[in-house]
Order: C-alpha cells, then sequence, then structure tokens
C-alpha cells in the first residue's frame, strides 16, 4: 500500500470483528510507532499494550467516571460494566504515553513527537488491513486509569489506541471478462470467470475458526482458439479456516463441481495448509 493512499483511507474505525490482533502485528506497529521523527532523540513515547484484565479496569474507571451522573446505583454499576467488559472485549488497545520533562520548549516537542508516532502507528496499520481509533480525554488522567495501563508517576498519556480487524462478515468477488480476437478476422470471443466468497469469522471463543461459500464459474466461449483447452466450471466450496498463527492456517473444504452443464456433479473433500509471508 502506497503511503499516499494510506493516508487518503484511513478512517477512525468503530466496529470491530472478533479476530485477534496478534503480539506480531503489535510488535511490527509499534516499530514503526518509534520510528517517529522526535528532537534531540528523546525517544519521549512509551507503549503499553494492555491485555483483558487491564483493559476492563480502565474501562471500568471510565464506565466509574460516565456513572457519575447517574443517581440509581443499580443503574450506575450497569454503567459501569458495561464499559468495562465493551473495553475488555476489545482485540486490542495500547497506551501511548509521554515521559514529561520539566523544560517546557522539551516537553511540547516530546508531546508532539509522541503523536506523530501514532500517526505512524495508524498508518502502518492500514498496511496490515486493521483499523484503530484514537481515544482521549479526561480519563488519561485518571488516577485507577493510569494504574490500570501501568504508566509511570513522570508519564502523561497521550492517547487510548484501539486496533482491531473490520472484516464480519467479509464478501469478496472478482469478475474477469477476457475477449479475444482472431488477426485478419473479425471474430471477437468473450470468455467470463468469477468467483465470490463470503465468510464469517464466529465470535470468541471460537474466533480461530472462519466458514465461507464461495462460488466459482468458468465460461470458455466454444469460438476461443487461445481458451480451447481450458474446462468450463461450475463449483461451490463449502469450508471452515482454522487461524493456526497470524502466518499459517488449515483450510479444508467440500466441493461440489461440474466440467460443463451435460456432465455430472462431482463431489470432493480438500484439506490444505496455507502459509502467508
Ligand atoms: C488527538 C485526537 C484525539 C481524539 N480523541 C477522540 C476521542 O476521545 N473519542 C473519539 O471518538 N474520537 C477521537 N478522535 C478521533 C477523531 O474524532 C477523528 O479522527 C475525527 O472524527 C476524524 O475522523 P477520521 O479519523 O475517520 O478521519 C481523536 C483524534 C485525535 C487526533
Amino acid at each position: 500500500m502506497r503511503v499516499l493512499e494510506a493516508i487518503r483511507d484511513r478512517r477512525s474505525i468503530k466496529k470491530f470483528s472478533e479476530r485477534p490482533v496478534t503480539r506480531e502485528e503489535i510488535e511490527e506497529l509499534l516499530e514503526a510507532a518509534a520510528l517517529a521523527p522526535n528532537h534531540r532523540l528523546t525517544n519521549p513515547w512509551r507503549f503499553y499494550v494492555l491485555g483483558p484484565e487491564a483493559r476492563y479496569q480502565y474501562g471500568f474507571a471510565l464506565g466509574a467516571r460516565k456513572a457519575k451522573k447517574i443517581e440509581d446505583p443499580a443503574a450506575a454499576q450497569t454503567m459501569r460494566e458495561n464499559v468495562a467488559n465493551e473495553h475488555r472485549a476489545l482485540p486490542g488497545m495500547i497506551v501511548f504515553a509521554v515521559v514529561e520533562t520539566d523544560n517546557v520548549e522539551q516537553r511540547e516537542e516530546d508531546y508532539a513527537a509522541t503523536l506523530m508516532a501514532i500517526q505512524n502507528f495508524s498508518l502502518a496499520a492500514m498496511e496490515l488491513g486493521l483499523g484503530t481509533h484514537i481515544k482521549t480525554g479526561a480519563i488519561m488522567s485518571d488516577p485507577a486509569a493510569r494504574a490500570a495501563a501501568r504508566v509511570q508517576d513522570n508519564e502523561r498519556i497521550v492517547a487510548g489506541h484501539a486496533v482491531w480487524q473490520h472484516e464480519n462478515p467479509e464478501v469478496i468477488a472478482e469478475i474477469a471478462d477476457v475477449r479475444h480476437t482472431q488477426v485478419g478476422t473479425s471474430v471477437t470471443t468473450s470468455s467470463l470467470a468469477y468467483y465470490v466468497q463470503a465468510a464469517y469469522r464466529l465470535p470468541a471463543p471460537a474466533r480461530l475458526w472462519k466458514p465461507y461459500y464461495r462460488f466459482e464459474h468458468i465460461d470458455i466461449d466454444s469460438n476461443d482458439v487461445v481458451f480451447a483447452d481450458v474446462p468450463n466450471l461450475d463449483v461451490s466450496i463449502f469450508g471452515v479456516r482454522y487461524d493456526i498463527s497470524t502466518y499459517v492456517c488449515i483450510k479444508t473444504e467440500g466441493r461440489i463441481r461440474r466440467r460443463a452443464a451435460n456432465l455430472p456433479w462431482t463431489n470432493g473433500w480438500f484439506s490444505q495448509i496455507a502459509f502467508t509471508f
């Protein structure tokens, strides 16, 4: 992905799928964040990756602030619990902090550099197909939230940053219409191929599983001499994918297919291990 594309396409993403964000992805994004320009090379940023329990505590602190305006004790408790649970359910959350110094000029520069690190993080996330959303507010100086994120006394929280993949449900399709014209004649052929796939990542605790259905179709023009050896195809594929890690998954799928309208349908069962590099 080109930088300009990432800048143009980045949006604050507020809905997320259940797909976990992996440690490798977070590390890659934080490496990009730490490459941000910073005056005097102070590397002023601190990154706190919150696990589910820390997210719950941070959310509870935020919920407690919102609950202050609610008079009914039961409703206030529900508010605290709901916000805490919403935070625990996030696929990923990073607290970006900056080390504070007494030098006012440097403090400004360091704060600005940390925001640039956050932007690096957000744009790099685009490359990995991940959505992000910056959150700020009075919560950042709340002692309970600071304790949940484990920031040090001399650090100021700059932003809470959520990161996740938005893929539920996923629908992808491609279509190709290949035209050939025989040299010296006016005969032009048109051969069509397409596929449509719908997939749905299951909610936690089964989020490593992703069932899918795909239909593929190839229809070669009977006058197409270039594709004369390519068989037609209609195939329905029902499968499920299991993500072993970011780079490896297992797919097992049933295929029902026929090579031409006048030929019988045949059934098959296939399993594969797929790698991403
Ligand atoms: C410094 C900063 C703080 C932000 N704080 C919040 C926030 O507290 N809550 C929120 O919903 N969005 C927050 N945002 C996201 C902005 O609302 C969002 O970037 C803006 O609406 C533009 O939308 P876009 O990011 O999709 O372009 C923040 C963004 C920045 C840069």
